[in-house]
This record gives C-alpha cells, structure tokens and sequence, in this order.
C-alpha cells in the first residue's frame, strides 16, 4: 500500500525545499518502514541540497536529509541513517535499511538524538576510529567553538584525554569552555598571525592528536606552530582532517613532514564505513542519555521549511526539523 505523507522535497538544486505530499511505497524485504520524529539539517544536508557536496544528487525532485529519530512499526525507538537520494529523511514516513537503525532506550530525546548524532560522527567516531584515541593524550581542536568542536572536546574527555586545546575565534565562548572545564586552554584565532603561531607553539606543540574542523590558513598557521615549538620529533601526531569551515584547501610545508612524525588523516563516511560509523554511535547512545554528551539544538516545524530553511542557514544551534 503506497502511502501519501508530506516531506520536504527540493525541486531545483540550490533553492532549498518546499513542503508537499509525497508517495512513500511499502518497504522491500531489507527495510523497516520509519515514522519519522526529527532529521537534523546539518551542514551536510545544506551542502548536498545546494550542490555544493561532492555527494551529488542525479534524481529531482529529492527530499533532503541523512540521518533522523524515528519509531517502528513496533512503536520502538531507533536513530537511523538514509543516505540514498532522492529518498532523504525529511519525510514523515521513511523506508531505511534495517541494518542502518541504531536502537535508542525509551528515554532518548528524539529531537536532541536528531540533532547530536552527525556531531558525534565529527567527533566522537573520528576520535576512535580514525585518531584511535589513547587515555593520557593531548588533543587540540581547531574549530572548538562549533557544535561539532564542542563535542570534540567533551568526547576527548570522556575518552580519556589529559589535556584538550581549543582554537576558535569566539573568544567569549573560548572562556566559556575554560570556566566549565570543555577545554583546559583556549587560544583565539587572532588576525595577527605571529600571536596565534606562537600561542599555538607555546600551548599545543606536544599534542597527540588535531581534531581540523576549519583548514584553511588557521591550519596553516596552527602546522607552522607545532612545527617550530615541538620537541619529539618522533612522536605520533594523528592530524584529523574533519571539516573545511576557514577554507577547503591548504598550503602544505614538505618539511613539517619530514621533520615530525605526522600522520594526516580525514574522516567521514567513506574512510569510516557505514558499519563502523553505527558502532562506533551506537557506543555513544549512553553518554548521551546520560548528559555527558550534549549540544543545543533550534527546532523548526516540517510545514515551516520554505520559510525557515534560509532563515537558521547560520544558526548556532543544530537545527532540527519535526515532523
Ligand atoms: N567529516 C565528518 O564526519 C563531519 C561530520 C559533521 C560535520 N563535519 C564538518 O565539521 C565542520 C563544523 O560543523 P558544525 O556542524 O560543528 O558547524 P557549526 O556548529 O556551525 O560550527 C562552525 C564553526 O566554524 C567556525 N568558523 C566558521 N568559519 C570560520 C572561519 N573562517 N575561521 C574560523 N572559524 C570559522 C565558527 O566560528 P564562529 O562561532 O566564530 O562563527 C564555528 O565555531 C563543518 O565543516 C562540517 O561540514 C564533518
């Protein structure tokens, strides 16, 4: 039996979603058919909805959306994953693959799971599977003052880290994050370039692990910092390519490495599998529930999307549509 719910469906790439009626089938044999409670629109789901992703949408019209919380048919709880465009996640009912659903207890808030859970890919999955974070290490953040930042540094906490470095340009959220013990020294991105290397080289040239939410010339800088201030030249730097918020290209120094045991590696779905990405979320459902974990989410109602899409584009908050 085909279903008629309403969804939001992109017509024309880069001009954002409508609200209309939509058909939804009746699953196949590997799928369970979701009604759906929240999908995030995080930075992704704008960037493939403006064309501006290298995940590139054949079909239009397509509804957006990666990910959401939802309830079986059961009336269970379960955060999913759908990255098959054109059938994204921003519908009231959605056919998934069984094997993309991570189960939530009754308790979870669906809206902050919808909300929190591409975060968590940012930090907490690239913290263990692509950094494999040790107890007793020292991380820095670029980018810290972000959602996903924010997570970064609170993710390394729980997993162990000693020491968290955090680099933004928010100087007031910078303090912030140090009086409530996100982050143990923060370092502002300055327009003055010499200050942030030397910061850089003062505070973080020992660290273990970089957690690159921005690229660009801070990262340029922040290498030139741990280059110049670092004293083992052999220890084990992981330098976690995540995201490109400051700029998607680098000028990159052969020497730094050369000189220094760097290791510079990205995360995402695609070094990180589908399978692995599930797992490695699935450990972190209880840290959530718990409040270890947290970030502050916008809300938009599914029948406001028109207006509402363009108007949180630079929201701080996650912004979550519901159904
Ligand atoms: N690879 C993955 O698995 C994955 C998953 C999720 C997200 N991401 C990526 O991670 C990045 C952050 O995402 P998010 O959702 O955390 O975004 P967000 O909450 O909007 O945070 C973005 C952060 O970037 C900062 N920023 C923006 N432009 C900057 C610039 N030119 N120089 C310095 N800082 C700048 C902002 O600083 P202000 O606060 O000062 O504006 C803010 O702190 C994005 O690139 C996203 O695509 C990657």
């Amino acid at each position: 039996m085909i279903r008629r719910v309403y969804a939001a469906v992109v017509k024309t790439i880069g001009q954002g979603p409508v609200y209309e009626l939509v058909d939804v089938p009746q699953p196949t044999k590997n799928q369970v058919q979701i009604q759906v409670i929240a999908a995030g629109i995080h930075k992704v789901v704008r960037s493939i909805a403006d064309g501006r992703h290298y995940v590139k949408v054949k079909t239009l019209p397509f509804i957006p959306g990666i990910d959401g919380v939802g309830t079986l048919p059961d009336g269970k709880k379960v955060y999913f994953v759908n990255m098959a465009p054109p059938n994204g996640t921003m519908s009231q009912l959605v056919n998934a693959d069984e094997n993309m659903t991570i189960p939530l207890p009754e308790n979870a808030d669906p809206v902050h799971f919808a909300a929190i859970m591409n975060a968590g890919l940012a930090s907490w999955t690239a913290l263990t599977e692509r950094a494999q974070i040790k107890s007793g290490e020292t991380v820095l953040v670029l980018g810290v003052t972000g959602s996903s930042g924010q997570m970064a540094a609170a993710s390394a906490r729980l997993l162990g880290a000693k020491r968290v470095v955090g680099v933004g340009r928010n100087k007031s959220l910078l303090n912030q994050l140090v009086a409530d013990g996100t982050i143990d020294v923060s370092v502002p991105l300055d327009d003055d370039d010499t200050k942030y290397q030397e910061l850089i080289a003062k505070e973080a040239a020992d660290v273990d692990i970089v957690m690159d939410f921005l690229w660009g010339r801070p990262t340029e800088i922040a290498m030139a910092g741990i280059h110049s201030g670092r004293n083992d030249s052999s220890q084990h730097l992981r330098w976690v390519q995540v995201g490109q918020m400051a700029g998607a290209t680098i000028q990159l120094n052969g020497g730094f490495l050369r000189s220094k045991n760097v290791e510079l590696i990205g995360s995402g779905i695609g070094p990180i599998s589908m399978k692995q990405m599930l797992q490695s979320l699935q450990r972190m459902v209880p840290m959530v529930v718990e409040g270890k974990l947290k970030t502050s989410v916008l809300t938009i109602p599914l029948k406001d999307i028109e207006s509402k899409w363009q108007e949180t584009a630079d929201a701080k908050e996650r912004v979550v549509v519901v159904m």
